[in-house]
């Protein structure tokens, strides 16, 4: 698939991995739309991107009517989407003692409805034209589970299910559905997490953001359906 023709729309553009993948892309080439749910961060990383104004939108992801608002603004700056790829979600990673009912339902939301909402949003279009490829991040988290992390890998693993459901329903089109498994990424994910964790062990979000370069260019002719990047010390799948 040729970048340079592709139409991509990044969510959590306004995070340190959707950032990296948006910076890349365009650097390849390709028209890219952004959004992410802080409008003063977005508008400042659309400037640093050197994004027109109209390629990018600020939305809350688990709130169907700005999901749909999202929609409009990206079909009023282009005709098509070839590629979605959703770096948007939230990361709460606490014992069963501590993790709350209302954290629990935050992560299904941001983490597992906003996904649904988005896909229910776009897949419409590419359903027109029978092809196009959404490009999910689950992390190894939605492979293998860990503990503190109830809330998190339910909705990933949710995720993952909803998806290979979704697959099947559109197989007998070019519509490609590709997760990547990452693990540990040094990012602003790891800000509000209390865990000791070794950040500088950690994969770079350049290195996440080239894999899903890679994921955009794969000929339409087979699909990639997962991935997995683990940092160095990690191999654990
Ligand atoms: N970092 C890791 O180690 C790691 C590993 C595996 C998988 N992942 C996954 O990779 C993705 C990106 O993570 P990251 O490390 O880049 O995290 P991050 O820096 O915290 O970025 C998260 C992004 O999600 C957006 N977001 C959260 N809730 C949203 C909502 N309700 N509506 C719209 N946007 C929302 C944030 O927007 P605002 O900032 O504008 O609120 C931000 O752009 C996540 O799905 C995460 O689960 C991360």
């Amino acid at each position: 698939m040729q970048l340079k023709q592709s139409n991509i729309l990044v969510a959590g553009a306004t995070g340190t991995i959707g950032k990296s993948i948006a910076k890349q892309l365009i650097a390849s080439g390709a028209q890219v739309f952004i959004t992410g749910r802080n409008q003063e961060k977005l508008a400042q990383i659309a400037t640093e991107l050197g994004l027109p104004a109209g390629q990018f939108f600020a939305a809350d992801l688990t709130q169907a009517q700005e999901v749909e608002a999202l929609r409009a603004s990206f079909f009023a700056r282009f005709s098509q989407i070839d590629v979605l790829v959703n770096a948007s979600g939230i990361g709460i990673i606490k014992s069963m003692e501590t993790l709350t009912e209302e954290e629990f339902l935050q992560t299904i939301h941001a983490n597992l409805l906003a996904p649904f909402l988005m896909v229910k949003a776009f897949l419409p279009a590419m359903k027109e034209v029978k092809k196009g490829l959404f490009i999910h991040i689950p992390g190894v988290l939605g492979k293998v589970p860990m503990a503190g992390a109830a809330a998190y890998s339910a909705s990933k693993y949710g995720l993952t299910g909803m998806l290979q459901s979704i697959r099947e329903e559109v197989k007998r089109t070019e519509i490609r559905f590709t997760n990547l498994y990452l693990g540990g990424v040094d990012s602003a994910f790891w800000d509000t997490i209390d865990l000791r964790v070794q950040r500088d062990k950690m994969i770079v979000a350049e290195e996440a953001a080239r894999a899903v370069w890679f994921l955009c260019q794969q000929p339409t002719s087979g699909v990639v359906s997962e991935m997995v990047l683990q940092p160095f010390n990690h191999q654990a799948i």
